[in-house]
């Protein structure tokens, strides 16, 4: 969606000035191809990239010139968003809609920064969670935590779901090169009996440890698997006196993680101002930590830290996360693409754009205005992927001659953590080759040239002019992951304030959590006391139908 030309001036996004000329500018370059971009401009692959905190931007294959960036950049000033940004470091309620700080550049702050919010230093409290964190997870990689039966740890099951299971499933796979091999790591998340027992199936009882993460402690999902893990391990060990040695807690409900049974003393907190998918870096983090250990755990922060002062120092033509959020906006609501693809070329980053998925929609699909007002501009653009080589063989023949614009970030590493033979070279000659297919294609001519038959030509065209980022670092390492994620966390700051809307809260997602409570208890209901048909004929139709074929 493009932003109609008779957008109110008093709109304080689209009747900006600086939004028209953006708009202006827009319609004159964006017949450009960046075939003829690159030729004119020699440099134009090194003048349009940035670097930071161990890694690279390119954004040269982006259909964007020095005006357009230029542009980008006032309306960014005028949006208020450096004034945004000191406001969310300063710990303001930013997050206006619950009225909550936004806080989770706090918690990979080094110990001793002090960060006083309302005449409260939240430092010792963050620093003697982290240190908590530390000695549990030394204890289990160790093997000094015992289970009931005296046998230590050997699996480690995190219980949690969205940003209580995405960052740490993202983490530990991202990571698993660095982590202690001999523990197994599982994620459950779904409310599908299936992941659960799926996960359980070959493990001993009395060697595991569950990790029950939710910021709330009320979300169906988790509270189902984390009673499902509790019969488990009860049932096998014969004791309820078990679960204090086989469950821990993440959240910041104290009186529910006691209520469920689970020993206070073996609650890791954190805080209302850490948003669920800004929550990695918080006790959330804690299955990442036994994984990989204190020291690369500190390295993680570091990157985390390194991008957020980076972010808030830096100057913005030099900013990568400003860089990859205006770009976004440019190529979501100047050039209407509709998504963005996440493309990492490293099997480690396998649920990245999953990750990223929850991030970034949850984040920005918004609709109304901070004040309330709907917008008339787009929101949120679709953001999915896959780990290349698998998508090529896949579906990036829709990138390439598909009819619609889809934004590509490419992700690589220069070295690899598993040098194979030349695989390694192969993979990323892969992703050059598809940012330089994709911005480049192929012209009928040069079909033509290769003595194409003529009825074939038009299939084998490639249009290219598609664009694409691409990210590199010298290494995945714990460090290049901290200040990846922190580039895209901020990244969606800067889209979020421009488009003024609340990138921290998620009430869309209640809606469908409230009527699923009321559809369960229908569908154990005897026939005569459901209400079915108070429901609009397709959801009766559906419910009656599953009533009869269960
Ligand atoms: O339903 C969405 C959501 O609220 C996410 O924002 C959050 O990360 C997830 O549920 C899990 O919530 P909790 O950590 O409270 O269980």
């Amino acid at each position: 969606m493009t932003t109609p030309a008779s957008a109110t001036p008093a709109n304080p996004v689209t009747g900006r000035p600086e939004w028209r000329a953006l708009q202006d500018h827009c319609e004159q370059i964006k017949g450009r191809h960046l075939r003829e971009w690159f030729a004119d401009d020699a440099g134009r692959g090194e003048r349009f990239s940035a670097s930071a905190v161990g890694w690279y931007l390119d954004y040269s294959k982006q259909r964007i010139d020095q005006h357009a960036l230029d542009l980008l950049l006032v309306l960014a000033r005028a949006s208020g968003l450096e004034q945004r940004i000191a406001a969310m470091f300063r710990g303001d309620a930013i997050n206006t809609t619950e009225n909550r700080a936004v806080l989770h550049t706090a918690l990979r702050a080094p110990a001793g920064t002090p960060l006083v919010v309302a005449g409260h230093d939240l430092t010792p409290e963050i620093q003697a969670v982290l240190s908590r964190m530390q000695r549990f997870a030394e204890c289990v990689r160790s093997g000094r935590w015992l289970g009931y039966t005296g046998k230590p740890i050997r699996n480690v099951i995190n219980i949690g779901i969205g940003g209580s299971d995405l960052g740490p499933v993202m983490a530990y796979q991202a990571l698993r090169h660095f982590s202690a091999r001999e523990i197994n790591f599982r994620f459950v998340s779904n409310v599908d009996g299936s992941d659960f027992i799926e996960a359980t199936r070959d493990l001993d009882p009395a060697e595991t440890l569950f990790i029950v993460c939710s910021k709330t402690f009320t979300t169906i999902e988790t509270l189902s698997n984390a009673r499902a893990a509790r019969d488990w391990c009860v049932q096998a060990l014969g004791d309820s006196a078990a679960v204090s040695r086989h469950f821990v807690a993440v959240s910041t409900n104290a009186e529910a993680v006691t209520q469920f049974g689970i020993d206070p003393d073996h609650r890791f907190g954190f805080w209302d101002w850490v948003g669920g998918r800004y929550s990695l870096t918080s006790a959330i983090g804690l299955s990442t930590l036994i994984a990989i250990g204190a020291e690369p755990f500190a390295a993680l922060l570091a990157g985390f830290h390194a991008m957020d002062e980076h972010f808030r120092s830096a100057a913005w033509p030099q900013n990568l996360p400003v860089l990859i959020g205006l770009i976004g906006l440019w190529n979501s609501n100047f050039l209407a693409a509709e998504t963005q693809a996440i493309l990492p070329y490293d099997q480690y980053l396998l649920r990245f754009p999953a990750y990223l998925q929850q991030l970034t929609m949850e984040s920005l699909g918004k609709s109304v205005t901070l004040d309330g007002q709907p917008v008339n501009y787009a929101t949120g653009p679709i953001y999915w992927g896959e780990p290349g080589t698998n998508g090529q063989h896949s579906f990036y023949q829709l990138l390439h001659q598909g009819t619609r614009l889809v934004a590509c970030d490419f992700i690589g590493f220069c070295r690899s953590l598993n040098p194979l033979g030349d695989q390694h070279q192969w993979l990323m000659a892969n992703l050059f080759a598809q940012s330089e297919a994709l911005a480049f294609g192929k012209s009928a001519a040069q079909v033509l040239a290769e003595a194409t038959p003529p009825a074939l030509v038009p299939h084998r065209v490639f249009p290219g002019n598609r664009p694409s980022s691409t990210l590199l670092a010298e290494a995945l390492s714990p460090q290049s992951l901290g200040a990846l994620v922190a580039m895209y966390e901020h990244s969606v700051f800067v889209q979020g304030a421009i488009l003024n809307i609340n990138c921290f809260d998620q009430w869309g997602v209640e809606l469908g959590k409230a009527l699923a409570s009321r559809i369960a208890a229908e569908l154990s209901a005897p026939a005569e006391v459901a209400a079915i048909d108070a429901h609009d004929s397709s959801t009766a139709a559906l419910i009656r139908r599953y009533r009869q074929w269960r």
